[in-house]
Formats: structure tokens, sequence, C-alpha cells
């Protein structure tokens, strides 16, 4: 009777951890495998097509450029360079990419998630206020004011935001964990989704008179 009752349990945990494992990006099954969008010179298929490994070149693993400011005169005052796998194609499979975010003196990076990436920010310059939120009940904000050399975690899916409260540019290099982690802001996917939310829907959601949400549809 004993082992009958085990078994299923044991299935029950591999099964746990197996969908613990596929929350993010699959460990490769191979050493690299750079990706090309064409699968006429392609060897092998995992997902994405594999450039042949024979012509793969330091020049896939290679990206030059990301300690060139950023123009961040924006109505957000921010700018984000992401070297994800369509910059990079040797990330491919990987689960790793890297950013670089420009700030202008109180520009702000808005609410926003990635649904598949835990981002990991190091401030390089200037001083930065940085949060988020986190799911349950209480929804608590965790929030933390950074300097040069300080770094943050934001677990994945998780609503972060970061803001430049010093007089300066500031500027932050994130890591992922994912080769694409996706990327919601919360105002744009709410207020200015194609075709646009029924107002009704969102003045309900957000307890506020229509003209407040044809406002800020307008906005965005
Ligand atoms: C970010 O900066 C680049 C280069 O400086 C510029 O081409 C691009 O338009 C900027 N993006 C935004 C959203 O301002
Ligand atoms: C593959 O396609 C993406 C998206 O269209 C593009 O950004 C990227 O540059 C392409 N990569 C290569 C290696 O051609």
């Amino acid at each position: 009777m004993r082992s009958v009752t085990k078994y299923p349990v044991t299935v029950l945990l591999f099964a746990f951890a197996c969908s613990m494992a596929s929350a993010s990006d699959p460990s490769p099954l191979q050493d690299f495998c750079v990706a090309i969008n064409s699968s006429t010179s392609a060897v092998f298929v995992n997902g994405k097509f594999c450039k042949n490994p024979k012509v793969v070149t330091a020049d896939d693993f290679f990206f030059s450029g990301l300690q060139i400011p950023r123009n961040t005169a924006n109505q957000l005052g921010s700018n984000v360079t992401r070297v994800n796998v369509d910059l990079l194609p040797g990330l491919n499979t990987l689960g790793i990419s890297l950013a670089r975010i420009d700030f202008a003196p109180y520009g702000v990076n808005p609410p926003h998630f990635h649904p598949r990436g835990t981002e990991i920010t190091m401030v390089a310059e200037g001083t930065l206020y940085v949060g988020f939120v986190t799911s349950d009940t209480d929804n608590r904000l965790f929030t933390k004011v950074l300097n040069k050399g300080d770094v943050f975690v934001f677990p994945v899916g998780h609503i972060h935001f970061q803001f430049n409260i010093g007089k300066t540019n500031a500027v932050a290099f994130a890591g992922f964990s994912s080769q694409n982690p996706g990327l919601i802001t919360i105002a744009n996917t709410v207020f200015g989704s194609n075709p646009p939310i029924n107002p009704d829907v969102l003045t309900k959601a957000f307890q506020v008179d229509k003209k407040v949400i044809n406002y800020l549809q307008k906005q965005f």
C-alpha cells in the first residue's frame, strides 16, 4: 500500500520541478546555436534555426556600441538599448541578454514588466530611484535609491520602474535571464492598445470619470 501512495508523490514532485524549469529559457542542447532567420543555410533546428557551427565566427558572439550615450530627448527622458538575440545572434538558446538604459535628469523608465526574464540592474552613472511591486494581495512596494556601482534585481514578471532623481544624466546596464525577455509597458498596453480597449472597461476598472480615460487614451 505504502509504495503505491509514494509513487504518485514522486511523480507530482517531478512534474512540479519540470514546470519550475520551464519558467525560464530552456537549457541549451549544444555549445551554441547562433540564430539565423533563413532555414537554407541552417543545420539544426532547436526552437530557432541554428547557423552551421562550421561557418560561425567570433562576430556572431559580438556586439559593439553600448558605450554610446543614447538620445533621451523624448517625453519620458529615457532610452533603452536592448542587446537581445536580434542584435546578437550568438545569444540564441543561452537564456541571457543585456540592455543599456540612458536617463535625462528626472527621466523615467515607466512602470513595466518583462514576461520572460528577471532583470539585474547596475547603475554606472548618476542616481536612480527604483522599485517593484509584488503580485500578492498586499501589492508590497520595494524601493531603493541606487548610486554608481549599486545593483538591484527585479524578479521576473513584476511591475517595476527606474527614475533618475539626480540633476545629471544617469546610465544603467541591465542583465536579463532570457535571450528575449519581452516588454510590457503598463500605460502603453492599457491606454494605447490597438484597437483601444472599450473606455467603459477602463472607466470601471480605474474608478474614474470617462473623460479621464479618454484623455489618457489620447496620450498613448
Ligand atoms: C534612442 O536613441 C537613439 C540613438 O541616440 C535614437 O535613434 C532613438 O530614436 C532614441 N529612442 C527614443 C525612444 O528616444
Ligand atoms: C532576423 O530577423 C529579425 C526580426 O525581423 C531582425 O531584427 C534580425 O536582424 C534578423 N537577424 C539576422 C541575423 O538576419
